[in-house]
Formats: structure tokens, sequence, C-alpha cells
């Protein structure tokens, strides 16, 4: 209410006073004039009491208005609940009125005739049943003072926002943002949940944007938080954060957060938020996201899809000893092993034990080891493309080395049967098969101090294969 508005209230409840208590004075003087009217008899006391009761009424509205809209603004600096002030006028009249009847009618007992009366009690209980919990609703609101007048309020049933206007007796009267007023009835507001943002407090808000995954997240927090920090309704006493949400499909998600001085205008500030961010964005090279794909098109490069079969031809053919083989025989080889898998840990080959087939590594790592006084030791570590086995393979003699797994190991066994076949039609891999021999043999007696393995000549190594495997 303006200031005039208030001062006019004023001058309107102290006149009428006045007016009502100068009439008072001459009916007073009228019916107490010698051979006058004796007053206080039959009819004439119902003006009496119509009078007396205008003037308790006026009193009382003065009274109200000297004590809430001075008093109590003055000390709490903020105007009293309506409900407060309504509370007071209801209590005051009503044991005025009710002591000025006792003393016009003496012969009435008012108080008894109310509380004695079942059926006025049963009219009032059925008749004021919303309005008695609104009321009561009221009054216990006024108590725990969950919100006051300017507190944002969102009555999260219907999510219905807007600021408090003023709580009375029977409701709460909301501005919402469309600039409607609304009333939630006490009783309501009771029972539903309500979420307050006081208007002493400082009040946060999260406002998203989303930019592209190559600028900087350092560089966007910066930028970001600076033209926040400078904008209108954005509090000084809290810095914002800007910080990352999510990693999107298509973009960086962000969002800010920042602590307004006026709750109430939390729609505008956000508005103005988004366009800082826009034109910090813009000035520095940012760029905001919108959803975008990544499509990688395979072109099929071969009408016949890549077989299990294959992809060991193509391990083989990384062996070095296999390389002079054409793609057709690398395809028959190919056909005729074996996979394995090994966990690590596990021996494959056990030193001393007979051995018809040789091993390709096609995934992993194994260890080569031979026993040394203080236990195993590895020799060698042999990964994809190597190979091993081919010594008692080629030779007829035991296996020289234990053969163990490192990792997760898969191996491609080749027997005897495939590898006469090849020879067969490829009789110059038989002499680089003897050169590894000779080779692998040779490192064997360095490293191997007790057993002493055989070690042979290449030549000799060459012809013996090839009475092994039959060939000429
Ligand atoms: P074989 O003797 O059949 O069984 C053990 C295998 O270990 C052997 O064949 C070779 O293939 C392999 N081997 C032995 N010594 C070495 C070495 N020094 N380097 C690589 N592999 C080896």
């Amino acid at each position: 209410m303006t200031a005039s508005g208030e001062r006019s209230r004023i001058a309107y409840y102290f006149s009428a006073t006045v007016v009502v208590g100068l009439a008072s004075f001459i009916f007073l003087k009228i019916f107490s004039l010698p051979g006058g009217l004796h007053y206080f008899e039959g009819l004439w006391r119902i003006p009496w009491l119509i009078l007396l009761s205008l003037f308790i009424f006026f009193s009382v509205r003065v009274v109200n208005a000297l004590l809430f809209d001075f008093l109590f603004r003055l000390r709490r600096g903020y105007e009293a609940p309506t409900l407060i002030r309504n509370i007071f006028t209801l209590l005051a009249f009503t044991i005025l009125f009710v002591l000025v009847f006792n003393r016009i009618y003496q012969e009435i007992n008012l108080g008894g005739l109310i509380t004695t009366s079942a059926i006025f009690g049963v009219i009032i209980g059925l008749a004021l049943q919303d309005t008695l919990g609104n009321f009561f609703a009221g009054i216990s609101l006024h108590a725990d003072r969950p919100f006051q007048v300017g507190d944002v309020i969102v009555v999260t049933s219907n999510k219905l926002t807007g600021v408090v206007e003023s709580i009375t007796w029977r409701a709460i009267k909301i501005r919402t943002f469309q600039n409607h007023i609304v009333l939630v009835s006490n009783s309501l507001a009771a029972r539903e949940a309500i979420e307050v943002s006081p208007r002493d407090n400082l009040n946060a808000r999260l406002v998203f944007f989303s930019t592209i995954y190559t600028d900087s997240p350092a560089k966007t927090i910066h930028i970001v938080r600076e033209a926040v920090r400078d904008s209108d309704n954005v509090s000084d006493k809290i810095t914002p954060i800007v910080r990352i949400r999510q990693l999107g499909d298509s973009s960086v998600d962000w969002e800010v957060k920042y602590w307004l001085d006026d709750y109430a205008r939390y729609n505008d500030t956000d508005a103005l938020i988004r366009q800082r961010v826009w034109y910090a964005l813009r000035r520095n090279g940012l760029t905001f996201a919108f959803p975008t794909r990544t499509l990688y098109l395979e072109r099929a490069v071969s009408p016949r899809p890549v077989t299990v079969e294959d992809q060991i031809a193509d391990r083989l053919s990384a062996v070095d000893i296999f390389s002079p083989l054409s793609p057709d025989e690398l395809r028959q080889l190919a056909k005729a092993t074996a996979g394995h898998i090994f966990a690590p840990g596990e021996t494959l080959i056990r030193a001393g034990d007979e051995g018809s087939s040789m091993f390709v590594v096609h995934n992993g790592c194994v260890a080569v080891q031979i026993a040394d006084r203080g236990g195993p030791r590895t020799v060698a570590e042999l990964t994809e493309g190597n190979f091993f086995g081919e010594m008692a393979l080629f030779t007829g003699e035991p296996r020289t080395a234990n053969v163990v797994a490192l990792e997760e190991t898969e191996v491609l066994e080749i027997g005897h049967a495939a590898m006469k076949h090849i020879f067969q039609t490829n009789p110059s891999l038989a002499e680089s098969i003897s050169w590894t021999i000779a080779e692998r043999q040779a490192q064997l007696a360095k490293d191997s101090a007790s057993a002493q393995p055989s070690i042979q000549e290449t030549a000799g190594l060459l012809s013996s294969i090839k009475r092994f495997f039959g060939l000429r």
C-alpha cells in the first residue's frame, strides 16, 4: 500500500471514531435530560447497542492500524501478516462486544447462550467446516512461518510458481510470473509439499548450454564464469560455478550455477545469462554444439567374407619359414592346422616328450624354458608369428625344452602330414628350417650348463630332415 493510501485510511478510521463518539455523547445527553426518556429501556437499547458496536469496531480498527501499520513495521521492517491483524480485530471486537452487550442486557447471559446452544454449535461446525480448516491451517502456517510475503514458492503438486503477496485467514495469495493472482487455500498449503525460495536467502539457479568436443574445457569455464558474474542480479557474494554436466553423444554439456540477489526475477536473469554465454562464446571462438553423428562408411573390398581360415593363412604368411609359399599353399596349410588356446602359466610342450607337430603363435606369448640349477630358466620368448616345436618334428628327437604360456595364448598346430605335403612342393623349405634348428641348437648348448643337446651341422640336419620326411 502507498503512503498516501495509508494516511487516508488512518484519517478515515479516526474521523469515523470521532463521529461515532460524538453521536454516542449526544444520544446519552438526550436520554439523561430531566423528564426525558429513561435510557436503557425497551427498544431504545437496540440503537444504543448498534452505536456502541460501531464505536468498538472503529476503535479496534484504529488500534489495529496503530499497532500493525506503525509499531510492527517500525520494529520488524515489513508489513504485518493480514491473518494476525484479522485475528486481533476479531478477538478484540468479540470481547468488547460481549462486555458491552452484558452491560446493556444484564438479564441475558450471552456467553451461556452461545456455549449451551447445541444447535448453534452444529450449525457453526457444519457451515464453517472448510473455513475453520483454512483458519486453523493459516494459524499453523503463521506459527511455523515456512514462508513470508515476498518469498517465491512452488506448490510442487501442480507446479504452481509465484511470489507470495499475502497470507489471509483463508488463503495464500500468489502472483505468478504471468502476473496472474492465484489463491491457494491454507488447508491445501498445509497438506502439500511447498518449495520455498526465501526473499532474504541467496537462492541459486542452473542454466544449461553445450559446446563441441574440440573446445577447451578450461577456456570455456573461464570465459563463461567471467561473463556470468558481471550480469545484473547475479550476487557478487558467491562466484558462479561453471561445470561439465555430462559428456553427451554429440556435445560437452555444461551447467552454470549462479546465485541471485532477487530470486523473484529469476526468469529474466536466466535469459540474461544465456544471452551473455552466447556473446562470450562467440567472442572467444567457442562453438555451441548441435546434434551430430559421425558415420564411418566401409566399402566392401572383397565379395567373399573374411573367414577364420583366411585369418590363419594370414598369420602363417607372416611366419618367415613359410614366406616362400603361395597364397593357395598357405590356405591349404591353414586348413590342415588345429587351433588350441592356453591359459597363462599352462605348459604347451614338456622337455623330453615325444613330439610329432610344430606350433605357430597365433595370439599371445610363450616362454621357452630349460631346467637350470635354480629352477626353470627362460631362454627365449616367442610372440605372434614365431614358431616352436619344430626340432622334435623335423629331427624325430625328444622335445628339447619346456614351452609355457605367459598370457592367454592361441597356437596353430601343424602336424607331420601337412609338413610333408608342403616339403614336396617346396623342397627349399627344408633348408631354411634346418638353419633355424641349427641356430636354436647352438643357443641351447650355450644356455644349458648341464644338459648337452646334440648339435648337428646344417647339412647334416637337412639330410636327416629329408630322410625323416621321405624326400629326395
Ligand atoms: P622342440 O625341441 O620340439 O620343443 C621345444 C622347442 O623350444 C623347440 O623344439 C624349439 O622350437 C624351441 N626352442 C628351443 N630352444 C630355443 C631357442 N633358443 N630359441 C627359440 N626357441 C627355442
